[in-house]
């Protein structure tokens, strides 16, 4: 059989990124050898660490290679060494600048609860049962990068500005996104914006709108940001695919995915022009860098979103979803989780079991 060639840019970048990646690698090679998948991995610097050595959050080489490459993945950037940096040189910039250049508008962020994990949240468990929802978040546009902005001297005061831009057709690549993606799922969208206060979000509902008719079976509702903010806690499992803009979908992914127990759990894709890159929604988490401890789940199941959206492998995607959820039922916890009774695994330990169930149903 042909081989299936895939060449994927790696960016471990800062904190626990290296931990967990290391992971993910294993269960994509686990899935390499089982499949006939050939991936060709190269390693590049992000964030802090780049700034260590080129003094730069992202070279050029390192985009570059993102540009040639099928996919990317990215463990997570950021830590205190780097905190004082001037804004143009913390390692977040090498995130935004990415999303810029590899045109990366549609951030998909799905929050699911897995059923050994239902006590794990602060919210009882009869509220977050349900939920399988995704936040279709905008992410090249809105308030992140509109134009002017900028920090102004005006006499003996200062004055900050940032401008919340959306242009139609941004909204409408954005809608239709989360359209096509709904109706492979329960065929409903929320589409949050502000529409009542803001004009930029009066033109995102105009356009939502108007792209909507072109999705007769999708069922389209509208929720006002802080209306949906309380809906999150108040009754999520309504949610299919939540559509709204950058900054509100910044805010609103992070209470979905603490709605499911453990950020370290949430995986998340980035799709649009060029390569689409996969990372977790959690961040590089310094104070437990090196030791072990790190929940590899969010960036192995950040995999499973690679093979689904870049290699249309949907069948390996959903037995690595399965293998999680193996483990999980077996007992094993990353220290994040660590219930009584429970059986404690490092994140080389969670790695290891992931890929031995996943490597059981790939063989059967
Ligand atoms: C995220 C993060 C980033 C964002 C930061 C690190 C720039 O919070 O991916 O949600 O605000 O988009
Ligand atoms: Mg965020």
């Amino acid at each position: 059989m042909n081989k299936k060639h895939k060449k994927l840019a790696v960016l471990p970048g800062d904190g626990i990124g290296k931990e967990v990646v290391d992971e993910a690698l294993k269960v994509m090679n686990a899935v390499a050898d089982k499949r006939s998948l050939h991936i060709d991995l190269s390693f590049a610097d992000v964030g802090g660490a780049a700034l260590d050595k080129y003094h730069i959050p992202l070279p050029d080489e390192t985009l570059q290679l993102c540009l040639e490459s099928d996919a990317v993945l990215l463990g997570a950037v950021g830590g205190p060494n780097w905190e004082s940096q001037p804004h143009h040189l913390k390692p977040e910039r090498a995130l935004l600048k990415l999303r810029q250049e590899l045109g990366l508008f549609a951030n998909v962020r799905p929050a699911k609860v897995y059923a050994p994990l239902i006590h794990a949240s602060t919210l009882k468990a009869e509220v977050i049962r349900d939920i399988d929802l995704i936040v279709m978040r905008e992410l090249t546009g809105g308030i992140y990068f509109g134009e002017p902005r900028g920090i102004r001297q005006n006499g003996k005061e200062k004055i900050g500005t940032n401008t919340l831009v959306y242009s139609s057709s941004e909204i409408e690549r954005i809608a239709r996104a989360a359209f096509d993606m709904a109706g492979k799922r329960r065929k409903k969208v929320t589409s949050v914006d502000k529409a009542n206060v803001l004009d930029s979000m009066q033109l995102w509902r105009d356009v939502v709108c108007e792209v909507a008719k072109e999705y007769p079976d999708i069922e389209l509702n509208h929720l006002y940001v802080d209306n949906c903010a309380m809906q999150l806690v108040r009754n999520p499992g309504q949610f299919d695919i939540i559509l709204t803009g950058n900054m509100f979908g910044d805010i609103l992914s992070d209470e979905a995915a603490m709605l499911t127990g453990s950020i370290g759990m949430l995986p998340s894709a980035s799709l649009g022009k060029y390569t689409a890159m996969y990372e977790p929604v959690h961040g590089s988490a310094p104070d437990i860098a090196g030791k072990g401890i790190a929940n590899p789940i969010a960036t192995i199941a950040s995999v499973a979103m690679m093979l689904k959206f870049s290699f249309d492998m949907p069948g390996e995607a959903d037995a690595i979803e399965h293998a999680i959820s193996a483990v999980l039922d077996d007992g094993y916890r990353t220290p994040d989780l660590m219930e009584q009774g429970k059986k404690r695994a490092s994140t080389g330990e969670m790695g290891d079991l992931i890929v031995e169930a996943l490597t059981q149903t790939l063989e059967s």
